[in-house]
């Protein structure tokens, strides 16, 4: 049992990110390099986060983690992989003069406790948060303050894109060492004041294929996929960042669907043949085309990424009258839980013309429940000593 002070304790918080032109496949499996650049908006850490604490110390004989309170094995590659990195960066920094010579901290073990402040059950995508949160993290413990995309990366491709607020690209990059493969900044969290985020947990009866296994085959077996990568996603890159920075709505949700229909048509090209989306996704595709249909213009947009959640972009004045249409054709069954979680939606009447445009087919309790949320700053140092998931020992704090 650890007797002393830990010699330096850290904790952050790192955001969700979903994003607009997704990321499919690896040119290079080991370094996490893609075959195509991606473009995401970061989600506000009020609804969603990860909160990691790391704490570095002469009396650690081992690197230990604890995930959601379980210690979990740290010698999973990509847990490695950062590790490594981080200290390789460190030793870097300090070999460049930047800093009296501390080299004995860098050979303490590290112990690091995380947390999701969301159910990994409700089948969200928490590696990226859980790994822009790690890399952020260990960055701070050891005295990093290089770009942290490589380490981010190393854990979970799309985690590199938490590690910035707002609107966030992750350019593919050239170089074999993956050098040039990092995230930037498009646009800050400000920028688009109105937009809003619902995610529309729905029922799972099965885990789906992982995204590190099925973009795998994809690249093996998919010639749509890399049509996709080569052909398709440069021009619409540059069209994704033209939308957000004019905040152009139309053309962002329309882009935004195409695009996610378009890598769920990828992954129906693979062989043997993924599918993602339930019968309550393409229920909630119809909705939405419904909705936007009645309204003449695209007011709306989904995007679904390796399982049946759909996400839903919007603007604040359409937020209301679109959960109620989703009420409507998913009528909620009430088992004690809130049907409207995070941000306040007032309760609004649906126009007999809505409703007669939906149709009348719903389907009770095909969606759970749903997350309100808006655009996000990316990770934060936790200042209060209060927040730290790990006691003096070192060990986790019981659970309050
Ligand atoms: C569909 O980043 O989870 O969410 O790099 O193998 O860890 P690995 O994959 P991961 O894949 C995310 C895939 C996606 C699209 C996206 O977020 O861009």
């Amino acid at each position: 049992m650890a007797s002393e002070e830990p010699v330096e304790v850290v904790t952050c918080t790192a955001p969700v990110n979903i994003a607009v032109i997704k990321y499919w496949g690896k040119r290079d499996e080991e370094l996490i390099l893609p075959i195509n650049s991606s473009l995401s908006v970061t989600l506000h850490q009020d609804q969603l986060k990860t909160t990691t604490t790391a704490a570095i110390s002469r009396d650690f004989t081992e690197d230990r983690i604890w995930l959601n309170g379980r210690e979990e094995d740290v010698g999973q590659p990509r847990l490695q992989a950062c590790l490594r990195e981080i200290r390789r960066l460190a030793r870097k920094r300090r070999s460049d003069g930047h800093e009296e010579p501390l080299p004995l901290s860098l050979s303490y073990k590290v112990h690091v406790a995380s947390v999701n402040n969301f159910p990994t059950a409700a089948g969200l995508a928490s590696s990226a948060a859980g790994y822009a949160c790690l890399a952020y993290t260990l960055a701070r413990v050891y005295g990093v303050e290089s770009d942290l995309s490589e380490v981010a990366r190393r854990g979970s491709g799309s985690a590199c894109r938490s590690l910035y607020g707002g609107f966030v690209e992750w350019q593919m990059g050239q170089r074999a060492d993956g050098k040039d493969s990092v995230a930037r900044q498009v646009a800050p969290e400000s920028h688009w004041p109105e937009l809003r985020v619902l995610i529309l947990v729905v029922s799972t009866e099965r885990k789906p294929t992982g995204s590190t296994a099925g973009m795998q085959t994809s690249v093996e077996t998919s010639a749509l996929l890399r049509f996709r990568a080569e052909a398709l996603v440069p021009a619409h890159m540059a069209e994704m960042s033209r939308c957000v920075r004019e905040r152009d709505f139309q053309a962002f949700g329309q882009l935004t669907m195409k695009d996610s229909n378009q890598f769920h048509a990828t992954c129906l090209d693979t062989f043997p043949p993924i599918s993602y989306l339930s019968d309550t996704s393409r229920r909630v595709i119809r909705l939405v085309h419904c909705f936007n249909a009645h309204h003449g213009r695209t007011k709306v947009a989904y995007t679904f990424d390796a399982g049946a959640n759909a996400v839903i972009f919007t603007l604040d004045d359409t937020v209301a009258e679109f959960v109620a249409a989703v009420r409507h054709s998913f009528p909620p069954e009430l088992n004690g839980d809130k049907f409207l979680k995070g941000l306040p939606v007032e309760p609004v009447p649906l126009s007999d013309e809505l409703k007669a445009a939906l149709g009348a087919d719903p389907t009770p309790g095909g969606v759970k429940y749903i997350i309100a949320t808006q655009v996000g700053p990316g990770p934060q140092v936790l200042d209060d000593p209060g927040a730290h998931l790990l006691g003096p020992d070192g060990l986790p704090k019981p659970a309050a």
